[in-house]
């Protein structure tokens, strides 16, 4: 246990101790942001799921509460399960949670605060007439759950969709209601993608076309295109698209159907499931949240006593410059936990070479790093047709002319193990180039119980921009982001020798023809203060 003490995080939300998995109805009230999540009070691994209950007043300070709902009725005896608030014009709110029955069927409960004037909201209570909604017919009793916030419709009723499956199609299908309490199936599905199977924890909201701001889940009109993401639980991974929603058909459509939902994008190309967002009517933005699990065994967890944590939750904004996808961007609050930072200007990495970042402890830092390419090797270097992929790759082994190259965190002196973070990029016969953004984890522990995958994904690079990155480390979370957001990748390292003073930062260009220039600053992370209560 002593030895496993190193992988809980500093500055990361996670419970004091046992097993958390998905956010539940994240909100701001009264002056205070409130976390609810899936939470088993009695071990580190899943099970008696409850909704575990914390408050901050900036999304990076947190007070731990008594759990907010336990499994006391028959409707969700089995688990109070996945759910998303809805804040009502009056400053009112409801909760809908998925409830699994005395029989393990898939039913949605509606609870409220039992004292609204409680800012901390620490007492729920569960509607005498739940459940409110069961599976329609040709929906599995298991298959119906995790209902989203509500909006309103044009009629000016409030509508919801709840993800389900037919067969092997992942759909989400649609209620209308006035009260909470009774429903109205709408005909046919917000949206659904053969081949995707069940859909967990749908998210639907709209992004802004034009602004910076984030948009009421209730906003619609030709400024504004809808993100649909579904959790899909054969994958295991977070997929979204952009789209238009047809709110008189109670119909999403995809602005490209070849990158629908569960084929096409993803928030993060590591480890990161269940996410759901809020709109923060104080600060004006759409904030995302999500399960981490662990990577390690559960003998380890159950060791360590804890597992699963929250990222650093993220703005999200529509990408105005492609067009195509979403931008995911720590919140800012996260800045202020900034101590002491150094900076390094134009440093050379030369083709397969190393060089330390001498910058004190690396076990909390926040990375921002610029990394040129001498635009003469681009231009000179001749193309190929060799395909490249991050997770199919040799990882950072794998020299190619003009990558890979970027950063080794939590790394020991004699690089047996590092974690890579790094760019690769290709250029076909035609001239076109192509980046791909990775975390490889094959060397990231000499544990033999973990899982040491390559993560990363292809990240689009516009005309005169650099290649950016930006990195969170906190022990045994590494959050990657490239191009302002463009693209992410989450993971969970174990090292056994990179740890405390003997985690170590440094440059590495495994390119063989260009030498990259490197420019950053690089702080050093204070701990958030997380109270019990
Ligand atoms: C997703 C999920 C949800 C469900 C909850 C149960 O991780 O399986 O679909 O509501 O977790 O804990």
């Amino acid at each position: 246990k002593q030895m496993l003490a190193w992988q809980r995080t500093s500055f990361h939300f996670q419970p004091k101790k046992n097993w958390m998995n998905d956010p539940n109805g994240p909100l701001f009230y009264k002056g205070w942001y409130h976390l609810f999540y899936q939470y088993n009070p009695e071990a580190a691994v899943w099970g008696n799921i409850v909704w575990g209950h914390a408050v901050s007043r900036d999304l990076i300070h947190w007070q731990h509460l008594p759990v907010a709902m336990v499994a006391d009725q028959w409707y969700d005896i089995n688990g109070v399960w996945t759910g998303s608030a809805t804040i009502l014009p009056d400053g009112k709110l409801v909760m809908l949670y998925t409830g699994s029955t005395n029989e393990s069927v898939q039913v949605q409960n509606l609870a409220y605060p039992a004292d609204p004037s409680d800012p901390l909201l620490r007492k729920w209570v569960k509607y005498e007439g739940n459940p409110v909604l069961v599976p329609p017919p040709g929906i599995a009793a298991k298959d119906f759950r995790d209902p989203t916030t509500a909006w309103t419709t044009p009629q000016g009723k409030w509508r919801i969709t709840i993800g389900s499956k037919v067969n092997k199609t992942g759909i989400s299908l649609v209620y209308d209601t006035i009260d909470f309490k009774k429903f109205e199936l709408l005909d046919g599905v917000l949206h659904g993608v053969p081949g995707t199977g069940m859909w967990e924890c749908v998210d639907f909201y709209p992004v802004s076309k034009f602004f910076e701001n984030g948009l009421d889940t209730s906003d619609n009109g030709p400024a504004v295109k809808h993100v649909l993401k579904s959790s899909l639980d054969d994958d295991r991974n977070d997929y979204y698209a952009l789209g238009t929603y047809d709110a008189v058909a109670g119909k999403w459509i995809p602005d490209n159907p070849t990158i629908d939902v569960g084929i096409g994008l993803r928030y993060d190309y590591g480890n990161f499931y269940a996410s759901k967002t809020f709109y923060d009517q104080e600060k004006k933005r759409r904030v995302l949240w999500a399960w981490i699990t662990e990577s390690d065994s559960e003998a380890a967890d159950i060791c360590k006593g804890w597992a699963s944590l929250q990222p650093i939750p993220r703005t999200i904004k529509y990408d105005k410059k492609t067009g195509s996808n979403i931008i995911t961007w720590p919140v800012a609050e996260v800045e202020n936990l900034r101590l002491n930072s150094k900076e390094f200007d134009k440093v050379e990495v030369k083709p397969g070479s190393i060089v330390p970042l001498e910058v004190g402890t690396t076990t909390q830092l926040d990375i921002m790093a610029e990394f040129e390419v001498d635009p003469k090797v681009l231009e000179r270097l001749e193309g190929s047709n060799a395909t490249y992929e991050c997770r199919s790759s040799g990882g950072s082994a794998e020299r190619g002319a003009l990558g890979p190259f970027g950063l080794l965190v939590l790394t020991d002196k004699g690089l047996s193990e590092q974690t890579p973070i790094y760019f690769y990029i290709t250029k076909d016969v035609a001239g076109n180039f192509t980046t791909f953004f990775c975390n490889d984890l094959t060397r990231s522990s000499e544990a033999t119980d973990v899982r040491k995958l390559i993560y990363g994904s292809t990240v689009p690079v516009l005309q005169g921009e650099k290649l950016s990155l930006r990195t969170l480390v906190d022990h045994s979370i590494v959050e990657s982001f490239a191009q302002n957001g463009r693209t992410a990748i989450t993971s969970r390292v174990y090292p056994t020798k990179a740890i405390y003073e003997d985690a170590k930062l440094y440059l590495f260009n495994n390119a063989t023809d260009v030498t990259i220039t490197a420019s950053l600053k690089i702080w050093q992370m204070n701990s958030a203060n997380i109270q019990s209560s």
